[in-house]
């Protein structure tokens, strides 16, 4: 096979927000959806517009803004779903509808009791009505991964000839291994008669760890779409992670007859932002993007790589993205310059009340810490974004925390539009901190993790904390950074509560339709 084009098709705002906690606000996926867009992505699946209005503003809103990529949106096999797809994605520069319907027995049985002729039928109707929209029209048959292939070849077959131009087939349940899925994908292409007329796509999750395994054993089988997400954020163990994709591809282009789009150079920054704005932390022994991806501890390998690089790298962290985070800004930078550091980046404050709120965390920031670096913006303005659109903000915080005593803390929120204080101990800052706050808000949340990273190196660097909280079955993440970490935690506690607090109307994707 000659050296074709990789297609990457990046659903990090669509299967990535469906990871607990992940939801994203239309401002958060702008960003994001740049930032691929910046790096070359192919297709950015923006979301599942008939899930929500706030899904459906969100798709619209990405998809007026973004114009080198395809904007994608997701639908099940109905009419409404459709035409709310196609609604949303009306602006832009090139759209796709992605429809799907589950093909595997017990999908069919159990969940959308359909037969699998009516499966056929409905898909087949879908893929006609997306047609009166778009060319563009990508089909999923869900679960493919234990679905019959016989069934598969008749369905497919189908789909082409009603119009889809990409076939995608989903591992939803993560339970291949990478030989039979680069079989099933060789035998899809070779039996359906009219697959020349279609990109084969796949779309892996990684239950066993197996999502990039199985991704690289389809493109190696003629797959030309990869279906991924930063960091491999997704539903339950998440999905093939895009970076490791496109470095395996170009590190090993010995085996792989094709090629990407992207500027990998900036992996590690729209790694890092997906981390900022889902509170997601990036193991630091993740591949490509963790923190240790290319740090050689033991003294023969850090030995190897100063007589010859290449004695124990097989890619140059610099080609990722690793330190290209340059120190940008100090106390003395004015609006103008943090303006067009923020334009730079790719971020645009949609309010002049929005670029203030940042531009003076800017400052109280540049106050306490000499450099300001490109991640201490991302984390700043995320702060600034989301303390705009909350409800409880925080007004004022005093820690008390001294050898032999019981730490305590005295807080004052404002509360839609109302301040109060109260003060409370715990067994430490954080936790006088959070008691506090829940003396005056009294939630009933669960706090499920608590953790603390450094946004830069230094002792002078912003502390980005995470907070994941529960109630009554419903996870959300909330993010905060200080230089002083308990206020971070606070900021952070108080980010998840807002969310938390929000009605929440979205529907999921795969629970069965409403017919
Ligand atoms: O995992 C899955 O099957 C999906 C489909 C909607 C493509 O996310
Ligand atoms: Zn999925």
């Amino acid at each position: 096979m000659e050296n074709d084009k990789l297609i990457i098709f990046d659903t990090t705002l669509r299967d990535g927000e469906q990871s607990p906690g992940a939801s994203m606000t239309k401002d958060e996926k702008i960003r994001i959806a740049k930032a691929l867009e910046k790096m070359h992505v192919n297709v950015i699946e923006a979301g599942f517009p008939v899930a929500s209005n706030g899904d459906f503003e969100a798709v619209k809103a990405v998809a007026s803004i973004i114009k080198d990529s395809t904007v994608c949106g997701l639908a099940r096999c109905l009419d409404k779903d459709i035409d709310r797809a196609a609604e949303a994605l009306k602006l832009a520069n090139s759209a796709r509808i992605h429809v799907f319907i589950a093909t595997s027995k017990i999908h069919m049985e159990r969940k959308l009791h359909l037969s699998p002729d009516q499966v056929v039928e409905q898909a087949v109707k879908s893929i006609k009505r997306a047609g009166r929209y778009t060319d563009n029209i990508e089909f999923s048959p869900e679960d493919a991964g234990r679905s019959e292939t016989d069934y598969l070849c008749r369905i497919i077959e189908a789909v082409i000839d009603a119009g889809a131009r990409t076939i995608n087939i989903p591992d939803t349940v993560g339970y291949t291994l990478p030989d039979r899925f680069g079989q099933l994908i060789a035998d899809l292409r070779e039996r359906i008669p009219n697959s020349d007329k279609a990109v084969f796509s796949v779309h892996c999750h990684n239950d066993l760890g197996l999502a990039v395994a199985n991704s690289l054993s389809a493109v190696q089988n003629g797959a030309r779409q990869v279906e991924c997400t930063i960091n491999g954020l997704g539903e339950r163990a998440g999905n093939a992670a895009l970076e490791e994709i496109v470095m395996a591809v170009r590190t090993r282009n010995d085996v792989f007859t094709c090629h990407t789009d992207l500027d990998t150079t900036q992996i590690v920054k729209c790694s890092r932002l997906v981390s900022n704005i889902t509170g997601f932390p990036v193991q630091p022994n993740k591949a490509i993007v963790g923190a240790n991806a290319f740090a050689h501890e033991a003294g023969i390998h850090q030995d190897g790589v100063l007589k010859h690089r290449q004695t124990y790298e097989i890619m140059r962290a610099e080609d990722v993205g690793w330190f290209a985070n340059r120190m940008v800004l100090g106390k003395h930078s004015g609006r103008n310059a943090f303006r067009e550091r923020l334009k730079e980046l790719n971020i645009e404050l949609t309010s002049e009340e929005a670029l203030n709120a940042a531009f003076s965390r800017f400052k109280e920031i540049a106050d306490k810490k000499h450099e300001i670096y490109d991640d201490d913006l991302q984390a700043l303005v995320s702060d600034a974004l989301a303390v705009e659109t909350e409800q409880i903000k925080l007004v004022a915080l005093k820690v008390c925390s001294e050898t032999g005593e019981t730490p305590y803390a005295q807080i004052t929120l404002n509360i839609d539009g109302e301040e109060n204080s109260v003060a409370a101990k715990g067994s430490g800052p954080v936790d006088a901190t959070f008691k506090a706050i829940e003396a005056l808000v009294n939630s009933e949340v669960k706090l499920l993790v608590y953790s603390v990273n450094n946004v830069t190196d230094g002792t002078d660097a912003q502390g980005e904390v995470g907070v994941r909280l529960e109630k009554a079955g419903r996870i959300v993440n909330g993010q905060g950074a200080d230089t002083d970490i308990v206020i971070a935690s606070a900021k952070a506690y108080l980010n998840a509560l807002n969310k938390i607090l929000l009605p929440m109307e979205r529907k999921h994707p795969q629970v069965a339709p409403e017919v």
